[in-house]
């Protein structure tokens, strides 16, 4: 190595650990601080995803049928047998199906839709690009689930939709909010995007109302992109087929596998989501190892829980008081600044100068740009939101990671917050 590649080497070996040292450290608990680092990155998700998938994904590319067809129809079935619902319809992301779902509901000007804030954007966008209203709830400040008292409060005579969030993979009161849906007649549809595995007072989730589930490569199961709506309304499982494939009552599949007539017609005026069978096919793979996928994801939860409780500061959420499993998609700590001395952004830049991603889930919907210019009324209404949109933080959890990856993120925040209070004392306290 000459001179010049010793430097580069080395500077590129220290590149992530540029955060000035601490002048002491004050770390509690059993675990002491041995300066270790990562020397690979551990991302904050990452799917899993077997030699076997990969074999699966092949065989459809040579099958000669790489479109939606019997890998989506078997991923349907496989999903209303999970979740007990009668129909189950795939698309190509959960934001689709929103979009899709809406429209079948008639969603429009005029309209309005009653949801959290507290969610992916896609949501609250879809409900905009139809013309009507989103009615935005506050959530729990410890579980971010919108409660059947918050829903109830904001539901008018002009509400067509409620769509609550099963955040996290944690289940909504879903008796409590079916219960004021169907005494003021409007329709329930549940954001499960987190809670493939989750259930409700023993039920899955997906088999008693609409719900709309995502398969991003970040989800518990995953076909790379992809969603799919499971409900027992015929009518609306219907609309959202037809709608899915240009308002065409049949699909590319049908008309040439099955021999059906080449020439069905528009039914109404559609878009093009349908899911293609390479993607189903991952999924497909995925859903009969949810259940060990899910139990590994709740053992990396509780490592996490205990380490976490010596730490000050830094609050993952609280489990609903109701019966439920949770699917454990996302593990998500608020850091509280004047516990923990420190800020979110610090803890970030600090586990990813230390090798370890983390991701933010969500900032407010009404906080975004666009959303404060032009529905600037959300901002201050909704101080649970606010709160946590401003603090929270998503650790790594996915089940290919092992104990000792759980280890360095708890070492890392650690070895951050003792950095920080160092900084702190010496620039005379915080911001
Ligand atoms: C709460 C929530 N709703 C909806 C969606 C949309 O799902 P998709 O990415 O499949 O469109 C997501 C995606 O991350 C989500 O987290």
């Amino acid at each position: 190595m000459t001179a010049l590649d010793q430097t580069m080497h080395f500077a590129a070996q220290n590149a992530s650990n540029s955060l000035p040292r601490p002048v002491a450290f004050e770390i509690q608990g059993p675990f002491p601080y041995y300066g270790r680092m990562r020397n690979t990155f551990l991302p904050f998700c990452r799917p899993n995803i077997t030699e076997e998938d990969i074999a699966a994904i092949s065989e459809v590319l040579r099958s000669g049928w790489i479109t939606t067809g019997p890998k989506v129809a078997a991923l349907e079935d496989a999903f209303a047998t999970r979740t007990g619902a009668v129909h189950a319809i795939a698309a190509t992301s959960g934001t689709a199906l929103m979009h899709l779902a809406l429209k079948a509901l008639g969603v429009g000007p005029g309209d309005e839709v009653v949801g959290p804030s507290m969610t992916w954007v896609s949501t609250p966008n879809m409900v905009e690009l139809l013309g009507a209203t989103n009615v935005f709830v506050d959530v729990d400040r410890d579980t971010l689930l919108a409660s059947p008292d918050a829903i109830a409060a904001a539901i008018t005579p002009r509400t067509k939709v409620v769509i609550p969030v099963h955040y996290a993979g944690a289940p909504v009161d879903l008796d409590g909010i079916r219960a004021i849906c169907r005494a003021k007649g409007v329709t329930l549809l549940e954001d499960a995007a987190h809670a493939i595995g989750t259930q409700y007072k023993g039920r899955e989730i997906g088999g008693t109302d609409s719900a709309i589930f995502s398969l991003h490569p970040i989800k518990n199961i995953t076909s790379g992109e992809g969603g799919v709506l499971t409900t027992n309304d015929a009518s609306l499982a219907r609309t959202v087929r037809r709608l899915r494939f240009h308002g065409l009552e049949l699909d590319a599949h049908d008309r040439a596998q099955q021999g059906r007539s080449p020439t069905s017609e528009v039914q109404q005026p559609g878009f093009k989501q349908n899911l293609p069978d390479m993607n189903a096919v991952l999924a497909l793979r995925q859903l009969p190892r949810l259940d060990a996928l899910i139990a590994r994801r709740e053992a990396i939860s509780q490592q996490y829980r205990t380490h976490l409780a010596e730490i000050d500061g830094i609050l993952p959420l609280a489990d609903p008081a109701w019966s439920h499993r949770h699917a454990r998609h996302l593990f998500v700590v608020r850091v509280d600044e004047r516990k923990s001395g420190m800020e979110r952004t610090e803890l970030m830049e600090g586990l990813k100068a230390r090798n370890i991603g983390t991701g933010i889930h969500f900032v407010a919907s009404h906080t975004h740009r666009w959303y404060r210019e032009n529905r600037g009324q959300w901002m201050g209404q909704l101080p649970n939101t606010e709160w946590n949109s401003q603090r929270i933080c998503t650790l790594p959890m996915f089940p290919d990671m092992q104990d000792a990856d759980v280890m360095d993120v708890i070492h890392a925040i650690k070895e951050t917050l003792a950095n920080t209070r160092g900084r702190v004392a010496v620039a005379g306290g915080l911001r």
